[in-house]
């Protein structure tokens, strides 16, 4: 189904009876929902289908790591799950990247991205791996070899939306977590934006999480945001 919300709800419940709890509250018109490694591990590829026979366009966020052709029979599995959206691990290689594409390259194929460096991971972790570069200059660089490899665009802090829209172009995907509304708790995140400022700094998708899961009545805040952006 044709959608236009920019929002992309992270459902990250532990279970599918409250995922649906949820799901019930929400519509396809208004938002996006997202399937990470908890809620996929513990109910697999059915919920995702219940998911998308609910005409919820479903990015399937279980960043894909391994050797490319492992990596790209994983991408064509999901993509027959019907997703519309799924991810890679930029640091797997512009070989592994290139090999996910090759598979996904049809018409109607899901949308392609790649994580960048984890906003979890700074300084300290580049340092421990020996390589002497920046967060910053990391996320550049994988950004530009996802690219290069024919992705549709990265997962990456609202933080470096700014920088990646001027150096990868209009048509570059990125989708952004770690937002919260003005104040707002900022739960474990450590670097916040609200969902005006992502969206001006060139976010193409926010992936909001406990700010509308958490939420007595979560249809109300999306409903909010989608207004305060639009
Ligand atoms: O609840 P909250 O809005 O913080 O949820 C953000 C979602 O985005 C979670 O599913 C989290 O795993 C994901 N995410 C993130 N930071 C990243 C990559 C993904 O918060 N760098």
């Amino acid at each position: 189904m044709s959608q236009t919300s920019p929002i992309i709800v992270a459902l990250d419940f532990p279970s599918e009876r409250e995922t649906m709890q949820l799901v019930e509250q929400l519509e396809p018109s208004l938002c996006r929902l997202k399937v990470g490694k908890e809620l996929f591990t513990r109910c697999g590829p059915s919920l995702v289908k219940k998911l998308v026979d609910r005409n919820f366009d479903v990015f399937l966020d279980l960043k894909y790591h391994d050797i490319p052709n492992t990596v790209a029979k994983a991408c064509v599995a999901a993509a027959d799950l019907g997703v519309w959206m799924l991810n890679v691990h930029a640091l797997g290689g512009e070989k592994m990247m290139a090999a996910a594409r090759q598979e996904l390259s049809g018409d109607d194929s899901p949308l392609l991205i790649a994580v960048t460096w984890l906003t979890s991971s700074g300084q300290a972790e580049l340092d421990a791996l020996g390589l002497d570069t920046t967060p910053q200059q990391m996320v550049a660089r994988l950004a530009q070899m996802t690219k290069n490899a024919g992705l549709d665009g990265v997962v990456c802090s609202a933080q470096e939306a700014s920088m990646l829209r001027k150096s990868m172009g209009d048509d570059f995907c990125l989708v952004t977590p770690g937002i919260r509304l003005a104040d707002a708790a900022q739960d474990d995140q450590q670097r916040v934006v609200t969902p005006q400022k992502a969206i001006k700094d060139g976010a193409s998708y926010l992936v909001i999480g406990r700010p509308i899961t958490q939420a007595a009545e979560p249809c109300k805040v999306l409903r909010t945001i989608i207004s305060d952006i639009s």
